[in-house]
């Protein structure tokens, strides 16, 4: 970490706005002066003002009883009609909604009052399975329009969704299933990626199924299967309905009810420190308002005219908050598509950006290292002169890829956000404005108006200008997690115990600041790493080795890769009633798909190694330090503290 801070530090170059880009800007610098002299009214005035409420609120924050909060909780509002209808009754009924791009190369333009008019339907056929108030739906989809209309329709009847990525295993969705007890599942036959049908509605199958012994699932009462792939699907009558049947025969008809505005809107599951992913829960009024008022002010969004690209799944927070909810509270225009970045060729995202001349654009620092790789040859074949502002989110960006994003992508001219937030914060917290902030490559750089962060030591002192620390964020805010779904003692302990006595929620990343005070994000703190953006647990990943017939003890790290930010290396002791049965050949291989079935593709380990023992102190706690300097091929650091100092010796040659 040492080396990557001093590198960081010696990064001097600024970019100020362009003079155009500043005049147009949607947020200014009254943004702060407004937030910083009344927090509380500042998002009060966000919330009247850009969104509709059915019963206007009273009260701001409620934070009697921390850390649970409550945010404008005497108002009504339907998340849904405030994404939707309200476009159509101000007369944008014909602006585009989605500008869907299948991977394959389909094309659907859907228009605010189409989108409107499937939601409704979609409602409809919602509540005539039993669904209501309250009730738990998972969604297990690609990245089509139904996507999008399900979270909505779910969200206008006042249930709850919980997204689950399509790149997770069958065994990953029943836990996820089980946990928020979900009533109804709507998947799709299959999607859409690398080329060739990726099937879905056979894991939801195998999800409900009895397997090994789980039992049936018990809560889900049916399945609602949009037709995509094509791909044969088995078919229960009593429990599965097709999407294309059930939802133009619904009624179109269909009456935004208000819910309260701590009202739950969804569950996202993600990994923590320990094997079990936790259930964040977010309501409505607080996270719709902060999810439009960081889209607008972020990414500049100007809604009769940008075209916003967000290419994240919606499988994921960003995906909530800037594919479903954000921009189309604002009522914007926006790109969705199926498939990944290089099918069927390396210049896919380019293509795409010149097809619907896309002017805002939000992606992760790995899909930028990894079109670096490939080479600047690949988006110069295409016109990108649409593109006005570009994004970052989900990990560090390191400066030359800041870089490159802006001289290659961004014609050397376009302003970069760099935006730090988490599944917990439900928004962006930290994040240049892109009209007003010189920026600087790599840093996050300030908190966006209304909202108050720290980086302090370990006993919650801020550690001052040029130093390094813990982030935390000080103040409660509008879109942050509302628990942990079934578990609120587990929440208490894992944001707000740290810092208990100061109040501060634990964000559990390392931070810098520099000497104008600016936030250089570090990376994680905890086991929790990051894989491509995406958060996999340490500790998930070793329950998965270790439930397989082979492994005795599993060790996980994440180590620093050039492309995917940080990479899942394991350490593996086999046992050995195992080994006098089976040859070891084969055997990393085995596991590491293994782990792909348990938990799902994105949390296979890059390297699997066999080893005959672990790095452990005295006290029998794993050394994971030790184990990735081994993983990122430095010279092991200090073991002294190990029960046995000659294992890592040992290990470095197994591994070698
Ligand atoms: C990391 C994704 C540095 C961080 C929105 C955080 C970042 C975790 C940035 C949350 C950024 C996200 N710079 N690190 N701009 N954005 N992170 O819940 O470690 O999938 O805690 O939310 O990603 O990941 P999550």
């Amino acid at each position: 970490m040492s080396s990557q801070i001093d590198h960081l530090l010696s990064e001097t170059r600024r970019f100020a706005p362009p003079a155009q880009f500043a005049a147009d800007a949607v947020g200014t610098a009254e943004l702060y002066e407004r937030a910083a002299a009344d927090r509380e009214g500042f998002w009060a005035d966000q919330a009247r003002d850009l969104l509709h409420w059915h019963t206007p609120f009273t009260q701001v924050l409620d934070w009697t009883n921390p850390p649970f909060a409550e945010w404008f909780a005497d108002g009504e509002l339907n998340v849904a009609y405030n994404c939707l209808d309200r476009h159509v009754e101000a007369g944008n009924g014909e602006r585009v909604a989605l500008l869907w791009e299948g991977e394959p190369g389909e094309e659907r333009r859907i228009t605010y009052a189409e989108l409107t008019d499937e939601v409704k339907r979609v409602a409809n056929v919602l509540e005539g399975l039993g669904i209501g108030h309250g009730d738990r739906v998972a969604i297990y989809l690609p990245m089509i329009p139904e996507a999008v209309a399900a979270m909505l329709a779910v969200a206008r009847i006042g249930a709850i969704h919980s997204v689950v990525f399509g790149g997770f295993s069958a065994d990953s969705l029943r836990a996820r299933i089980d946990d928020a007890g979900a009533k109804l599942v709507i998947t799709a036959d299959g999607g859409y990626r690398k080329g060739k049908v990726s099937p879905l509605k056979p894991a939801v199958d195998m999800a409900l199924a009895d397997r090994n012994g789980s039992g049936e699932q018990e809560t889900v009462e049916h399945v609602l299967v949009v037709r995509r792939g094509g791909n044969d699907v088995e078919w229960n009558p009593e429990r599965d309905l097709w999407w294309h049947e059930a939802v133009p025969a619904a009624s179109a008809d269909h009456e935004a009810r208000p819910f309260p505005a701590e009202n739950p809107l969804f569950i996202l599951y993600t990994s923590g420190t320990t094997g079990k992913p936790k259930g964040i829960l977010h309501t409505s009024g607080g996270y719709l308002a902060q999810a439009a008022f960081t889209n607008r002010v972020v990414h500049d969004v100007h809604p009769e005219s940008d075209v916003y690209w967000c290419t994240a799944d919606i499988g994921w927070i960003t995906g909530h908050t800037y594919v479903t909810y954000g921009p189309l509270a604002n009522g914007a225009t926006q790109v969705l598509y199926e498939g990944t970045p290089d099918t069927p060729h390396p210049g896919r995202w380019w293509e795409v950006i010149e097809k619907y001349g896309v002017s805002i654009f939000y992606t992760a620092p790995t899909a930028i290292r990894s079109f670096m790789k490939i080479g600047r040859e690949v988006p110069q074949r295409f016109d990108l002169s649409s593109l006005r502002l570009l994004g970052s989110v989900g990990e560090p960006i390191n400066p030359e890829a800041w870089v490159w994003y802006r001289n290659i992508i961004g014609r050397e001219s376009t302003p970069i956000v760099d935006t730090w937030w988490q599944t917990e914060t439900g928004a962006i917290m930290i994040s240049a404005l892109p009209g007003i902030t010189e920026t600087k490559p790599g840093s996050a750089q300030v908190p966006i108006p209304g909202i108050a962060i720290d980086v302090v030591d370990d006993s919650g002192e801020h550690v001052g200008n040029g130093n390094g620390g813990l982030l935390v964020i000080t103040e409660p805010w509008p879109s942050m997690l509302r628990g942990i779904w079934g578990d609120p003692e587990r929440y208490k302990e894992t944001y707000w115990d740290k810092f208990a006595d100061k109040g501060y929620y634990f964000a559990g990343d390392g931070a810098r600041l520099d000497e104008d005070g600016d936030v250089w994000l570090l990376g994680r703190v905890d086991d929790v790493m990051n894989v491509s953006g995406h958060r996999l647990s340490t500790a998930e990943i070793e329950s998965a080795l270790v439930a397989h017939e082979s492994t005795a003890e599993a060790a996980v790290v994440g180590a620093a890769d050039e492309t995917t930010g940080q990479a899942v290396v394991a350490f593996v002791i086999i046992k050995q009633s195992f080994l006098k049965a089976h040859e070891p050949e084969g055997l990393a291989g085995t596991l590491r798909t293994w782990v792909g079935e348990q938990i799902g593709a994105i949390a296979r380990p890059r390297d699997i190694y066999i080893v005959g023992e672990l790095p452990k102190t005295r006290s029998g706690k794993i050394m994971r330090r030790l184990l990735r300097d081994v993983a990122e091929g430095r010279e092991v650091g200090d073991t002294t503290t190990l029960a046995d100092t000659a294992v890592m010796s040992v290990i470095s040659k197994q591994v070698k």
